[in-house]
């Protein structure tokens, strides 16, 4: 062992002269020069200011000392963050002394870490019977074998994860950008929570209390590096989950090509569907297959919440005037029977506010549509029945003769001349120019008479009937 170059400087505390001068003579007798006694400080007040003064590299505190509270004693002490060696010992405990680690020693491992003590630097360092110090490598090593296990669990939890099935299948556009946001989510969850486990987990079992060990574990005071990390990553990570939140809501609102409108009515403890487009009511959903439904939810009651679980989106409907009205959007993709749940509690029979939802193809829908509200499922009929409510009629005959504009017979396929000189085949793109945009091209011999705003009210598939209708007269 090395001898100092100078002898330590050593500050006693206590209010007791007795304490002190025991002490003393004890220290001066057992290490002669190698120990300087700086000073005796009788009060808290005292020794801060010989700590200051006299820079001792130890200072021995009675710990029996009510003078000394040693709580106060050593947070100030640790305030001033100086590398200095505190022992307090206890006289009526005289097996114990407390080093200012917080470690307890017997009196014998004192003797030892005294002896060690000119030396040993900083404190917390010196290896010291009973206390246990992991050197670099090995705690790289339990670093390294944690972080396989929480890669190990996370892949684990995962997997079992994706087992579950939290879901029913995804029916809807909308569920697309959902399911993937949901994937994620638990995927983070799944690391987290292995993260914080492992770590829990292998700490409690390897880190445990060997058998008669009665040390203390050593006494940390904040790490800056381990907090700024341990504070930014959960920043980042739920910075960037809003901003995904927030994309994955715009994307499950995007608006369609082609929409139908549905009027969604919530009751106690019933649904309603009107699809204004066909002036038609019912109590079933029915939605074409890969066409966006633009639903307006409302309540004649109390709050009701409309959900089909295939289609992921979900929206409150609420009751009130129109300012109260919600829109959900949702384009199915699979055809399929489905159910729609109320997902807001409203009442006794609120378990059992449910309702049908069927998505049909396109075709299927429209033929439903025309019976629902009356109409053929033949293009040509209801062409006709068109041809009758839009009056198309007051202008063009269907029978050959002239009216204020050429009649419908015959004139699908046939060649017409216009006014400029020029002639085309009345094919459906040339019939479908005519009716939506009349004065696009004049008919020789015939006034521009057809008002422009004419087909306004007929939605496309109308115009396409009455097209259908005129293709049927030869
Ligand atoms: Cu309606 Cu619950």
């Amino acid at each position: 062992m090395q001898k100092p170059p100078r002898p330590q400087r050593v500050l006693i505390a206590s209010s007791h002269p007795l304490f002190a001068q025991g002490l003393r003579s004890l220290l001066l007798a057992r290490y002669q020069r190698q120990v300087e006694i700086v000073g005796v400080a009788t009060n808290l007040e005292e020794a801060l200011v010989a700590l200051e003064r006299q820079q001792p590299d130890l200072i021995i505190v009675d710990y029996d000392d009510q003078v000394f509270n040693r709580e106060e004693f050593l947070a100030r002490f640790v305030e001033s963050a100086r590398k200095l060696r505190v022992v307090l010992i206890s006289l009526q405990n005289p097996e114990e002394a407390i080093v200012y680690d917080r470690r307890t020693l017997a009196a014998a491992q004192i003797e030892h870490w005294l002896e060690e003590w000119p030396v040993a630097e900083p404190s917390r360092t010196a290896p010291t019977p009973g206390a246990v110090e992991i050197s670099g490598r090995r705690a790289m090593k339990h670093l390294v074998i944690a972080g396989i296990l929480v890669i190990l669990v996370t892949a684990l939890l995962i997997a079992g994860l994706e087992r579950v099935r939290l879901l029913p299948e995804a029916a809807a556009l909308q569920a697309v950008p959902i399911d993937w946001m949901f994937g994620l989510e638990f995927k983070v969850i799944a690391f987290l929570f292995a993260l914080i486990v492992v770590f829990m987990v292998y700490s409690i079992l390897v880190f445990r209390r060997k058998p008669g060990d009665t040390s203390d574990a050593r006494h940390i005071e904040g790490n800056p590096k381990l907090e700024v990390t341990w504070t930014l990553i959960p920043l980042i990570t739920v910075l960037a989950f809003s901003f995904l939140g927030a994309r994955t809501l715009a994307e499950t609102q995007a608006v369609g090509d082609k929409v139908i409108e549905v009027n969604v009515t919530g009751a106690q403890w019933a649904w309603r569907f009107e699809y204004p487009d066909w002036g038609i009511v019912t109590n079933e959903l029915r939605l074409p297959v890969n066409t966006q439904a633009l639903l307006h939810l409302s309540s004649l009651d109390v709050i009701h919440s409309f959900w089909v679980p295939e289609f992921r989106v979900k929206q409150d409907a609420l009751p009130g005037d129109e300012r109260f009205v919600r829109d959900l959007r949702i384009t199915p993709t699979k055809i399929g029977q489905y159910k729609v749940r109320c997902a807001e509690m409203c009442g006794l029979q609120h378990a059992f506010m449910e309702a049908a939802v069927i998505v049909m193809s396109q075709a299927d829908f429209d033929a439903w549509v025309a019976t629902e509200s009356g109409l053929s499922a033949d293009p040509v009929a209801r062409g006709q029945k068109w041809y009758q409510t839009y009056a198309c009629y007051t202008c063009h005959t269907t029978d050959g003769s002239v009216k204020v504009g050429p009649s419908f017979k015959g004139l699908y396929g046939s060649t017409v001349k216009f006014t400029d000189g020029t002639s085309t085949t009345a094919d459906e793109a040339y019939l479908f120019e005519s009716i939506r945009n009349p004065a696009a091209k004049i008919v020789e011999g015939f006034p521009p008479a057809m008002p422009p705003n004419i087909a306004e009210k007929m939605s496309d598939d109308q115009v396409r009937d009455v097209i259908e209708f005129i293709k049927s007269l030869k």
